[in-house]
């Protein structure tokens, strides 16, 4: 049986992801809206990856016995003053996240559990992928989004993304 404070850590975390697949749609919306295909198409598959997120550690709860309690995701009101903004955003909020699994991970560490720090091993390595590419989009975004055709080849680029559910996904 999972301690109470870590599943409701990972209970917690569940909205976090939900929050984060509402968010990154919404900037997907933006895009959309501004002609950016590409960008909105990029940040459409990273919504499905993070409902997958959510879902495997509602999975996990589950497995583990917990019962799942859900609360209200909160509304994504950003408004950009410019392209380079949502994936600004998008950096800092992974950061955000990283901090989050972080807790959880040093909580089960706490409590020595081993299971629950297994299991956040992938959301770890996970974690340092994403904030990888979105510091990246950030500095493709400043070296070529302010040229015409830069910005035209960026979006082909990430149109190019493709969803693939986790093969791997954390140990369970
Ligand atoms: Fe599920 Fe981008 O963190």
């Amino acid at each position: 049986m999972l301690d109470k404070k870590i599943a409701a850590m990972l209970n917690g975390q569940i909205n976090k992801e939900l929050y984060s697949a509402y968010l990154y749609l919404d900037f997907a919306n933006y895009y959309a809206d501004e002609g950016l295909d590409g960008f909105a198409h990029w940040y459409e598959v990273q919504a499905q990856e993070e409902r997958d997120h959510a879902f495997m550690l509602r999975r996990y709860l589950i497995n583990s016995g917990v019962r799942v309690r859900f609360e209200a995701v909160a509304k994504p009101d950003k408004s950009f003053s410019d392209h380079l903004a949502p994936l600004q955003a998008g950096f800092e909020h992974e950061q955000y996240v990283t901090s989050l699994i972080t807790a959880i991970y040093h909580a089960a560490f706490e409590q020595k559990d081993y299971k629950t720090m297994q299991f956040l091993d992938w959301f770890i390595k996970e974690q340092g992928e994403e904030e990888a590419t979105a510091e990246d989009m950030v500095k493709k975004m400043k070296l070529f989004g302010s040229d015409a055709r830069g910005l035209y080849a960026l979006n082909q680029e990430l149109a190019a993304r493709v969803y693939a559910p986790s093969a791997t996904g954390p140990a369970m």
